[in-house]
């Protein structure tokens, strides 16, 4: 098992697209993800850890040694492809000793193997079996054995579950979980899925444009995003823009359209700053609070055990959570008329750039 590091990988490619600089540090054992929009740089990212692609720029460590100049098959790296690609006119049994018999191991350790990993992922009955005649998730199942076959130090997988269904997804999710901890595989995962990313991993690395913009537990990164893009893109919803401020008693605090938040740190007066604040942070009120900010009710949304109420705040939506049925039920009733709305500022996070 190994501790990776990526110090500055690079590669650009001819038409000017540029992934890079990547730097991050996993730990021995640890899950981490890599999360970030669609073109973000998590492929290639991968592909540069794999030795699939050539580095324009940079070094990566196993433990304490650099391994950009050695090649691929050396690199003992497992990986499942973001398209599984299973050898279609071979048994299960056959795909997952593949590695295995390459590298000429005594059949049986091979064999051994194999049924370990069976034993593990489930698939047992199925190693007879030609993987035309397997379903989408044994197919993931398999792929996810093949890539540890030869007990590698790392192990990449790149959107592995997208092609399934919730449930299944969900299920595979905690599958791989349990598997890794089990093992002690130090694993890099690959998504754009942000609840698959906070289900599963121990931390994770956000991607934007081919560079990590944040790494951090799910809580940290959810409780603190770094910038605007880690808080839109995690779904902390509210994004305040606003105008530093001196209060009456001579503090600093931002203008948010007529609305005053205190504010922490010193900032330069008149400079406009953007503040993140979770839906589940903000209350409404149907009481008239003048130091309370007020809107009116754009959407009310039934989710899982909660409601998205959206309000307008002269142009800014303001989305809260509320558990609240009875609130619900009277604001269902409301129509243009104004909901205030409020929030600690203590919770809220100031943005940077
Ligand atoms: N071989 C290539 N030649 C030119 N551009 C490439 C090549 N491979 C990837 N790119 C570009 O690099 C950027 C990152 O691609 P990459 O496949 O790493 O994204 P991704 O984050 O994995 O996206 P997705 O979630 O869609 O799989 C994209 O703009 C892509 O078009
Ligand atoms: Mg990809």
């Amino acid at each position: 098992m190994a501790n990776v590091e990526l110090r500055g990988l690079v590669r650009a490619f001819p038409d000017g697209t540029r992934i890079g600089p990547v730097n991050l540090e996993v730990q021995d054992g640890e899950l981490m993800t890599l999360l970030g929009p669609s073109g973000s740089g998590k492929t290639t990212t991968l592909r540069m850890i794999a030795g699939f692609i050539d580095v324009d720029d940079g070094e990566l460590l196993f433990d304490t040694s650099n391994v950009i100049d050695i090649p691929p098959r050396e690199r003992n790296i497992g990986m499942v492809f973001q398209s599984v690609a299973l050898f279609p006119n071979m048994t299960v049994y056959q795909n997952i000793a593949f590695g295995p018999e390459m590298a000429e191991w005594e059949r049986k350790d091979t064999i051994e193997r194999v049924e370990e990993l069976a034993e593990l992922l489930g698939i047992r009955h199925l190693l007879m079996r030609r993987t035309s005649e397997i379903s989408g998730g044994e197919a993931q199942r398999v792929a996810v054995a093949r890539a540890l076959a030869k007990r590698p130090n790392l192990l990449l997988l790149d959107e592995p579950l997208s092609a399934l269904d919730p449930q299944l997804r969900e299920h595979l999710q905690t599958e791989i979980r349990h598997i890794q901890k089990k093992l002690g595989i130090t694993t890099i995962y690959v998504t754009h899925s942000q609840d698959e990313a906070f289900a599963i991993s121990d931390r994770v690395a956000i991607i934007d444009d081919g560079r990590i913009v944040q790494v951090g537990t799910p809580e940290e990164l959810y409780d603190r995003p770094a910038n605007e893009f880690v808080a839109r893109f995690l779904g902390s919803g509210n994004v305040l823009e606003g105008v530093v401020m001196k209060n009456e008693g001579g503090k600093q605090c931002m203008d948010i359209k007529g609305l005053e938040i205190p504010i922490s740190g010193e900032h330069i007066l008149g400079q406009t700053i953007k503040l993140s604040v979770k839906p589940e942070d903000i209350s409404i009120s149907t009481k008239n609070i003048p130091t309370n900010g007020s809107g009116k009710i754009i959407s009310i949304i039934p989710q899982v055990g909660s409601f998205k109420v959206t309000l307008d705040f002269h142009g800014i939506p303001i989305i809260a959570l509320t558990y609240d049925e009875n609130l619900v039920k009277l604001l269902r009733k409301y129509g243009d008329r104004l909901v205030s709305f409020s929030f600690d500022p203590e919770l809220a996070v100031i943005l940077k750039g």
